[in-house]
């Protein structure tokens, strides 16, 4: 282990930038400038462009005639912290027990991506040249729909012309198990409102003769799924893809699925949709998910009021081949139908990302299974999906007109976007820097 590189990750991981939170707009600023200042120190040249919301950060090496190139693409911005009385130590305040570090961001994206740097900064260091002409893309809105990215690469399309993008912001199905994923699904963001009275009421006063939004928004929700967990929105599933026998059968035989599930998510059981397994429903079936429900009193003891509105904020992961805009439209068409009487409801459309889905036999599929086999000797490789979104690698497609590698090494345990999330020292960090000097090698005997 390498003192001055676990330093540079506890520096990196001090920043809070959270891409969402208007008043940590600063923050996620200095995480920038902190970033051009290592890709610097590496012996690249690097540039902060400013964008209507956060900077993103490019990078390149000198870049010469016959060889491959390629981009990283990573984030260094993070979720939100809350809550934060379920943290064991502060989020930005990391410290590493047991040779893992606890911190938000820490997997999710900054410690896989400080590892690329430290790769191409020691690559350099020691051979004064890359076996590829690369191209650092990291940006700071990627957890809030990359909205300034995709202008962006319009506007750079040639200065970021490559031949392929390599993404290290996916997962791996077990410690020291060489992973390649070959989909992810898309995401479609939905606020639900839903108003009543003009002002709060007294429950006494007018309960028993208004709606109240709090029930409505609860029993709308409960519309979303049947008793079998199948998403009853009228045509959500139209668009679907069945999966293939091929990988129904491989991810039977993945050391990952319900038992670590279980472990890993602490529920009595499981519940998802009928007729898939764990695996099958995160990683290859739609869903709609509840990630916030507020409206009403929240604070200690109870207070007896009919709140004015009540919200909901979902999102459903999307699969090959729906696409965001049309399934919000079915969820708008669906929740208006079964409005209760009595309410208004808004149904506001948040980010969306479309599903992403590759043939693991590409040749450049075929290279970066290589390295990661490299990295990983002895260790069967795993082939999935996964259920996590990240839009941007679409754009990459119809804009760059170049396909994605996803070589993330998230372990399945690793906790991001919730508390303690957390980056093993050893087996993940350093690993990481390895694995993707291996990479890089590859990547050049391939042009
Ligand atoms: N690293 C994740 C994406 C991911 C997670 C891929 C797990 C594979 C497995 C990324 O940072 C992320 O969290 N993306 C968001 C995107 C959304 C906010 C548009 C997500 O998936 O929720
Ligand atoms: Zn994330």
């Amino acid at each position: 282990m390498n003192q001055a590189h676990v330093d540079q990750l506890l520096e990196f991981l001090r920043f809070p930038s959270i891409s969402t939170d208007p008043a940590g707009k600063a923050d996620v600023a200095g995480c920038a400038d902190w970033l051009v200042g290592k890709l610097r120190a590496a012996g690249l040249k690097a540039k902060e462009h400013a964008t209507a919301g956060h900077p993103i950060v490019v990078a390149r090496n000198e870049h010469r005639p016959g060889r491959n190139t390629v981009v990283i693409y990573g984030h260094y911005d993070v979720q939100p912290v809350e809550p934060l009385a379920e943290w064991e130590s502060a989020p930005f305040e990391p410290v590493i027990r047991n040779e893992v570090v606890f911190a938000r961001g820490s997997t999710d994206n900054k410690g896989q991506i400080l590892a690329h740097i430290l790769g191409v900064a020691e690559t350099l260091r020691a051979k004064g040249d890359l076996p590829v002409n690369l191209i650092f893309l990291i940006e700071g809105e990627e957890e809030i729909g990359s909205k300034q990215l995709e202008p962006f690469l319009a506007a750079h399309k040639d200065e970021l012309k490559c031949d392929v993008i390599a993404v290290s912001d996916t997962g791996m199905v077990a410690k020291g198990v060489p992973t390649f994923t070959y989909g992810l699904r898309g995401v479609a963001a939905v606020e639900l409102r839903v108003h009543g009275p003009a002002i709060d009421l007294h429950s006494g006063i007018y309960g028993g003769a208004v709606m109240n939004p709090a029930l409505a928004v609860a029993r709308l929700l409960a519309t979303l799924h049947d008793a079998k967990g199948c998403v009853q929105v009228p045509g959500f599933y139209d668009e679907v893809q069945p999966l293939h026998d091929w990988e129904r059968a491989a991810w039977q035989e993945l050391p990952y699925g319900e038992k670590e599930i279980l472990e890993n998510t602490g529920v009595p059981q499981l519940f998802g949709e009928a007729g898939f397994t764990p695996l099958e429903q995160t990683w290859a079936r739609p869903t709609a998910e509840v990630n916030g429900i507020g409206g009403g009193f929240q604070g200690e003891g109870s207070k007896t009021v009919i709140p004015r509105e009540a919200f909901a904020k979902l999102t459903f992961r999307l699969v090959p081949n729906q696409r965001p805009a049309e399934t919000i439209e079915k969820v708008r068409a669906y929740l208006e139908s079964q409005c209760p009487p009595g309410v208004r409801i808004e149904v506001r459309a948040g980010h969306g990302g479309e599903p992403y889905l590759t043939d693991p036999q590409s040749a450049q599929g075929h290279a970066a299974q290589r390295a990661l086999q490299r990295a990983f000797p002895g260790q069967k490789l795993a082939l999935i999906r996964e259920g996590g979104s990240i839009p941007i690698i679409n754009t990459f497609k119809r804009i760059l007109g170049a396909d994605t590698l996803l070589l993330g090494l998230a372990l399945p345990d690793c906790r991001a976007h919730a508390p303690n999330e957390n980056f093993r020292v050893q087996e993940s960090f350093v690993m990481a820097r390895r694995a993707y000097c291996a990479l890089l090698n590859r990547m050049g005997e391939t042009a």
